[in-house]
């Protein structure tokens, strides 16, 4: 079987040998792959014992220099100086079974499919000696990905697929889940995927390097693959507008009634004026990097059917809590105007400044 075989690692000096020893002595490998191990800079004396193996067997050690370790950026190295077309990717610390690998590989090696997996999550499958909080992440983490594409395990880290794919995935993939990026990287074609079985078995040697913001980040990658333009950059900048929009609205309603204008023309202009606001600094600001900063007017009109029906929504909200649950309305208020945030902001992030899709 012609196939690179990616592994990453990150301090896993104690699994470097039984791994390479175990994928060594499979028969059914041939003689005729490669295997590239990516280093973040281990501290353990990782990269010695890759050297050794370097020696006498087909494997090659590269040694990232980037200020910060990334799983996904350490694999697309990998990648990058791959031999064959066909590759494969699995961890370092004997999560994942190395007798698995040709029934992964033949598949892609034949074109039957672009990409395999090998999915805890089907018939014949599982995880072996996670704890319990560890499996329920993973099992959420899948379970949202289903939103965007049709996998029952989209956070494995063992799979296989031609190499071409690399290059089409996004400049925003990092952390741990690049087989998310590469499942959407079909486009109008639909990739063909097959999901293998396999048991998951916990690591016996060093620890994991998933942390809260791998969490927090794959989480935003698949708002970002659905098309979403969610970051703590927009949301903080749409709330500094919304907060000037407020005044914006209270001053033109005080003017115009001031002026004698009727309650409606007052209450419809301010409205229109403070959204009108709010659209032009949004999308000159807030969501810049997404777009291209020209006002539209068909963008206009979704920004205010946006805060059409998150006003309406406030007053649903703000009814439903006052009158059923008799909160007195001065409290009402600000879950009313918490929920209208959130909509307004959502509606903007996925419906009005949508992140542009890759071509
Ligand atoms: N080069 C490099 N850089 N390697 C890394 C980095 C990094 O920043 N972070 C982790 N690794 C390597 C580890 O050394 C190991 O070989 C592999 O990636 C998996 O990392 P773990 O931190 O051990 O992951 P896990 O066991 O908790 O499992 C989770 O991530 C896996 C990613 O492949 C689970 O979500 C699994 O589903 C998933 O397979």
């Amino acid at each position: 079987m012609q196939f690179s075989l990616i592994i990453p690692t990150l301090n896993e000096a104690d699994n470097i040998d039984p791994l390479l020893t175990s994928i060594f002595s499979l028969n059914d490998l041939g003689n005729q792959f490669e295997i590239i191990i990516v280093d973040d800079h281990s501290a353990d004396g990782t990269p010695d014992k890759i050297k050794q193996w370097q020696r006498t067997h087909n494997v090659h050690l590269v040694e990232r220099n980037a200020h910060q370790p990334d799983l996904t950026a350490s694999i697309i190295e990998g990648v990058a100086v791959a031999k064959y077309d066909v590759v494969a990717v699995m961890d370092a610390d004997l999560s994942h079974s190395p007798e698995k690998l040709a029934a992964l590989i033949q598949p892609v090696l034949a074109n039957q499919y672009d990409i395999t997996i090998g999915s805890r999550y089907i018939p014949g499958g599982d995880t072996i000696g996670w704890p319990f909080y560890r499996l329920w992440l993973s099992r959420a983490g899948g379970w949202l990905a289903r939103a965007i594409c049709d996998v029952n395990d989209a956070t494995s880290g063992f799979f296989a697929f031609r190499k071409e794919f690399i290059h089409r995935i996004t400049d925003n993939a990092r952390g741990y889940k690049i087989l998310l990026e590469l499942l959407m990287t079909g486009g109008n074609q639909p990739l063909r995927v097959k999901e293998i079985p396999i048991h998951f078995r916990n690591r016996l040697h060093g620890t994991s390097k998933l942390s809260l913001s791998h969490h927090l980040a794959y989480l935003q990658q698949l708002i970002i693959l659905a098309g979403g333009t969610i970051s703590f950059h927009t949301a903080s900048r749409f709330a500094i507008v919304g907060f000037l929009g407020v005044f914006i609205d209270v001053f033109i309603f005080q003017w115009l009634t001031g002026q004698g204008a009727s309650l409606a023309t007052a209450h419809i202009s301010s409205f229109i004026a403070a959204a009108s606001f709010n659209y032009t600094l949004n999308s000159k600001w807030s969501f810049r990097l997404h777009h291209a900063g020209h006002l539209q007017w068909n963008q206009f009109s979704r920004f205010l059917i946006v805060g059409i029906f998150a006003m309406l929504l406030r007053g649903a909200i703000l009814a439903w809590l006052v009158y059923t649950w008799n909160i007195a309305t001065e409290w009402a208020i600000f879950p009313a105007i918490i929920a209208t945030a959130i909509v307004n902001y959502l509606g903007s992030a996925f419906y009005v400044f949508p992140r542009t899709k890759p071509a």
